[in-house]
Parts: C-alpha cells; sequence; structure tokens
C-alpha cells in the first residue's frame, strides 16, 4: 500500500476486473479481459480518479486556493480535477488547449466541456499560438500577486506523485491474479502517467505480466524515453530499483494523424466493443489502445494461450463531442 506517501478517498476501489466473453470468442485468440478504470467514480470515473487520490492528498497539505491544471479541449483529467476540487471545496482552473485544426462547436463546448462548468470550474482557453504550460505559469504568477495559493498539476496529472495511482492499480491486479494468469497488460500512453506508474508496480510487486502502452500522441521513441523518465522519477520517490528501459514498450501504429483526431480502426474498435461487450470507451484514448490491441491479435503478436488484461481507462464522456466522426 502506497497511503504512507499521501492519499485521500476520491474513488471505488478496487475496480473490478471482467472477462470479455463475446469479444474472446469472436476473436479464437487470447482471452481478453478488462481493468474497469472506466468505473472509479469521481465525476463517473476514469484513470485520473487514482492520480488525483494522491495529488489532491499534496494540495491538501500545502494550504492551496487554487488548482490550476491544463489539457487538451476534451480533455478527461480536466473534467475529474474539476470534480476532485468540487468535493474538496477548493477552486479550480482549467486551461484548456485546442489541438484539433477543425473542430465542431459540439467538440469545443459539450461533453467534458460541459461538465467542467457544471462542477464549478473556472475554464480558460489557451491563446493557439502559446504553449500551454508558458501560458498556465503566466496566468500563475498573475493569480499569485493577488495572494491566491496556486497549485500546478501538470497534463494528465502525470508525475511522480500521479503515477503513485498506477503503482497502486497494480497492486489489486496482483492481488485478483493470485494464479498469475495475465501474460500482458495493455493500455493507452498520453501524458505517460498511468503507463509508467504500470512499469514501476510491475517492478515493486514484482509482478511478471509484460505492459504494452499504445501511444495516442507521439512516436515510439519520444512516448517511451516520456515515460521512461517518469518511471525513474517515481522510482526515486519511493525508493523501488528503476525497471529496465527494455521493460517501457510502446506501440505508435494507432496514432492516426494526430493526438484526437479519430481514425478508421479507433472507430471500428468502438463500435466493436459497444456491440459485443455493451462496454463505452472513448475516442481519444482507450479506443485507440482497443485498436491497438485488436491488430496486435490479428498480427499474431500473441499467443492463443495468453491471457490479456486491457485496462479501460474511462473518457467516454467525450463521445458526445465526437458523435461528427462517427
Ligand atoms: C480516458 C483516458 N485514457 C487514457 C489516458 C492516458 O493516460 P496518461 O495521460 O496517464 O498517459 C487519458 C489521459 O488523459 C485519458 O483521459
Amino acid at each position: 500500500m502506497l497511503d504512507k506517501f499521501g492519499r485521500i478517498k476520491l474513488g471505488h476501489f478496487p475496480t473490478p476486473i471482467e472477462f470479455l466473453k463475446n469479444l474472446s470468442e469472436d476473436l479464437d485468440g487470447p482471452e481478453i479481459y478488462i481493468k474497469r478504470d472506466d468505473c472509479t467514480g469521481l465525476a463517473s470515473g476514469g484513470n485520473k480518479t487514482r492520480k488525483l487520490e494522491f495529488l489532491m492528498s499534496d494540495v491538501l497539505q500545502n494550504n492551496v486556493n487554487l488548482v490550476v491544471t491544463v489539457g487538451a479541449v476534451q480533455s478527461n483529467h480536466a473534467r475529474q480535477t474539476a470534480a476532485a476540487c468540487a468535493i474538496l471545496g477548493i477552486k479550480c482552473l482549467i486551461i484548456l488547449e485546442q489541438r484539433l485544426e477543425k473542430a465542431p462547436d459540439s467538440y469545443m463546448k459539450s461533453g467534458n466541456v460541459f461538465l467542467n462548468k457544471l462542477f464549478g470550474a473556472e475554464i480558460l482557453f489557451c491563446p493557439k499560438d502559446l504553449n500551454v504550460d508558458e501560458y498556465a505559469k503566466k496566468i500563475i504568477q498573475e493569480r499569485e500577486k493577488g495572494n491566491i495559493k496556486c497549485y500546478f498539476i501538470p497534463v494528465g496529472g502525470s508525475n511522480y506523485i500521479g503515477e503513485l495511482g498506477y503503482i497502486e492499480c497494480i497492486r489489486e491486479i496482483v492481488e485478483y491474479d493470485k494464479n498469475k494468469i495475465f501474460t500482458h497488460i495493455i493500455l493507452a500512453s498520453g501524458s505517460g502517467g498511468t503507463h509508467s506508474g504500470s512499469i514501476v508496480g510491475k517492478k515493486y510487486y514484482d509482478y511478471k505480466a509484460k505492459i504494452l502502452g499504445i501511444s495516442v500522441k507521439d512516436n515510439k521513441l519520444n512516448q517511451e524515453n516520456k515515460v521512461y523518465n517518469l518511471v525513474q522519477s517515481a522510482c526515486k520517490f519511493i525508493s523501488c530499483p528503476v525497471p529496465d528501459r527494455g521493460d517501457v514498450i510502446v506501440f505508435d501504429d494507432y496514432v492516426g494523424e494526430g493526438y484526437g483526431v479519430p481514425t478508421e480502426g479507433m472507430k471500428k474498435a468502438l463500435k466493436i466493443m459497444a456491440q459485443r461487450e455493451a462496454i463505452l470507451l472513448d475516442p481519444v484514448y482507450s479506443g485507440k489502445a482497443f485498436d491497438g490491441l485488436l491488430d496486435l491479435i490479428r498480427k499474431n503478436y500473441f499467443d492463443k494461450s495468453d491471457k490479456i488484461l486491457f485496462i479501460h481507462t474511462g473518457g467516454s464522456f467525450s463521445l458526445p463531442a465526437y458523435e461528427w466522426a462517427f
């Protein structure tokens, strides 16, 4: 348990692990299981609940007046941070970055953007020609001049504190998997904390399953380097031996034209999961990750005897903002 590093309760844990019977039969390949991190609670779930249990504990220890975070327009991290702030009675400022070239009105206003407002967060859009982190820094400096103590949570809540959430997720998986049936864990790799935390968790709990990340933005090398940097910082924080660089495995074939841009593979994968298992994925992360899993199965990357655990990291609240893509 990592509670000694400072954790508050925000979610529903452990999340269930379910066997995807229909899909496993349809694909006639390895058995596929799903860890339902879309059911973590806190604004209806997603991977950020785990990170925020540790990050918001740090916020509380620092007597903060305003939590500031950044993300893409349809950021799930922003929605869950806004919700965490709401329940803790702390003001929240979300700075959204427009990463899509052409975005319809629904993308700019519905889905997570709408929900951020319901949770009472203040929203700013980063001017297109500015770097969002630089812009956030400038806003924080301005607010602090007015004696508002700010706490900055980086994109995706991915730092050595947020990562603890996914070390903890691996602890849950180890506890469930007493007979060590899972051969692979597969997940979406974005800002990297989910992926890196899982790799550190594998080391920390001496778990054997291979962890595969499906990039949703960067190329393989950049994503692997980003994840490995995060791995190293979390290991330092919790005094864990650093895993080998080779434990960081990223596939970058499923990004398509770029972050948040729908692909045919994602749309197909999302419909298959909805129509065969009645589970909603999201278009930006879990949909692309599941596309990757289906493709790797088709390409015989796995043995038939393998047992794969897909981590559903949430995000289906952005679906209404992507209706145009389908
Ligand atoms: C639904 C969902 N899945 C996966 C991810 C990727 O997680 P990470 O940013 O930790 O790599 C995100 C990140 O925002 C997300 O919102």
